[in-house]
């Protein structure tokens, strides 16, 4: 049983060798839903409450997404985004392995439009 999971570990982190993963493991959606869609949307759109109220970006729109690198995307979410004051728009976000990171930052390019 515990070689299987680690079997499936490998596998999973071996994956897609590139960040556009069309369709991200199981786990990418459901935690984009409950760690970030509370600003950004189920959809990227960032259509919240919240996501209105602190500014939150609007991931279909082709022209956000390019102000981006992955690598942005990758630091932003690690280590989270702070507004000139100093103070978090958004945490780090939380117990997130850098593989997941990766997956979430193919997730948000899926969004595009
Ligand atoms: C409390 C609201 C909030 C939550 C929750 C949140 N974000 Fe954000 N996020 C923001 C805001 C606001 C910005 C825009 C920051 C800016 O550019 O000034 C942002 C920007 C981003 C960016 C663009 C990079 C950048 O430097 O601006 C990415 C990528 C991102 N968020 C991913 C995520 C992911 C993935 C999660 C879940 C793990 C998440 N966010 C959760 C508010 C949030």
């Amino acid at each position: 049983m515990k070689n299987t999971l680690l079997i499936a570990a490998a596998c999973a982190l071996a994956g897609p060798a590139t960040l556009a993963a069309a369709d991200p493991p199981a786990g990418t959606r459901q935690y984009w839903e409950e760690h970030c869609a509370s600003c950004h949307g189920v959809e990227g759109k960032a259509d919240t409450k919240a996501g209105k109220k602190i500014g939150a970006i609007n991931f279909t729109d082709p022209q956000n997404q390019a102000r981006f690198t992955d690598e942005q995307m990758f630091r932003a979410i690690k280590e989270g985004v702070k507004n000139k004051s100093g103070k978090y728009t958004m945490k780090p976000a939380e117990n997130a392995s850098d593989e997941l990171i990766k997956f979430l930052v193919a997730y948000i390019r899926s969004f595009k439009k």
